[in-house]
């Protein structure tokens, strides 16, 4: 603990210390963010698709000039641009073997060890990743270290305000979020240098199949293959995940969940805790 608490800056020490009180409180007190997508991963590209409205906003943010980009925890390559060379890195074979074929292979590497030069590259990505590293500050360090231009993550921020209204249902999602995104201010102060945070609207018809891309289609948490698909629910038991889609199930029979949150079906975006974090 002292040793990884020596390399911190002090507001990332108090994030460490919240977050670890707060796991604490809440009995999850030994929390590995770790989603092993070797054993797991294999339903992710039919579900996470792109959305081709997050893409627009990723390449904006990523520079007009930008050329060469590095693209860190890329699973099956989503969001990856196509006007720029990219080179990806992925741990999970897995996941690298669902890239599409039109994308070049990923490097077999974490975040916390990149094997490239200082300043390699114009700009650099990592999307819905960071939770599940090791070491996050060292991970954020590195890709600062390779990258000349931004420095762009896709994120959570679990103190956001949102609307979405799964975690009525299932508070045990909600800690597990909570505890493995953690603090965004975390997030800047490993990047260091200027940070820009702009959220990300969710679309009705959101191609991504994140957990909150379905506010207004909540027939699909009823759906195996969907939740396999959303790493979160691998943090809790499997009698929790049964009584969560029964007590969803029996309220969208009987209209209960049309009566308290229908009104979402027909809203086009959504308010959420999704967050770009553009680091200059
Ligand atoms: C939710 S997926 C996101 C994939 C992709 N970026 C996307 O937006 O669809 C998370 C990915 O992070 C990878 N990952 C886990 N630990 C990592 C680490 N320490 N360094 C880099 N990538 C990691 C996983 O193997 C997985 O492919």
């Amino acid at each position: 603990m002292l040793r990884v608490f020596a390399a911190e800056s002090p507001a990332a020490i108090c994030a460490a210390i919240y977050t670890r009180i707060g796991a604490l409180r809440r009995g999850v007190a030994h929390f590995n963010p770790a989603f092993d997508y070797d054993a797991g991963g294999q339903p992710y590209s039919a579900v996470r698709k792109p959305d081709p409205r997050i893409a627009k906003q990723i390449r904006a943010a990523l520079g007009t000039n930008t050329r060469t980009v590095l693209n860190v925890g890329a699973g099956s390559g989503s969001y990856e641009p196509t006007d720029c060379h990219v080179v990806a890195l992925e741990p999970s074979a897995v996941m690298r073997g669902q890239r599409p074929r039109t994308l070049a292979p990923a490097l077999r590497a974490t975040a916390e060890n990149i094997p490239f030069d200082d300043g390699a590259f114009d700009a650099a990505m990592a999307c819905l990743t960071v939770h599940h590293w090791k070491d996050k500050s060292m991970g954020l360090r590195e890709m600062r270290r390779v990258t000349r231009g931004p420095v762009v993550l896709m994120v959570f921020d679990p103190d956001a305000p949102t609307e979405f209204w799964l975690y009525d249902y299932a508070p045990e999602l909600l800690a597990v979020e909570r505890e493995r995104h953690g603090p965004i201010g975390a997030l800047t102060d490993a990047l260091g240098g200027q940070c820009r945070i702009e959220a990300v609207p969710l679309p009705r018809d959101c191609t991504d199949g994140l957990k909150v891309a379905f506010y207004a289609r909540p027939e699909a948490f009823l759906f195996d293959g969907v939740r396999k698909a959303q790493s979160t629910w691998s943090f809790i038991d499997k009698a929790t995940e049964a009584r969560i889609v029964d007590a969803l199930s029996r309220d969208l029979t009987s209209g209960a969940w049309d009566a308290k949150y229908g009104k979402l079906r027909s809203r086009p975006y959504i308010n959420c805790q999704l967050r770009l974090i553009i680091a200059t």
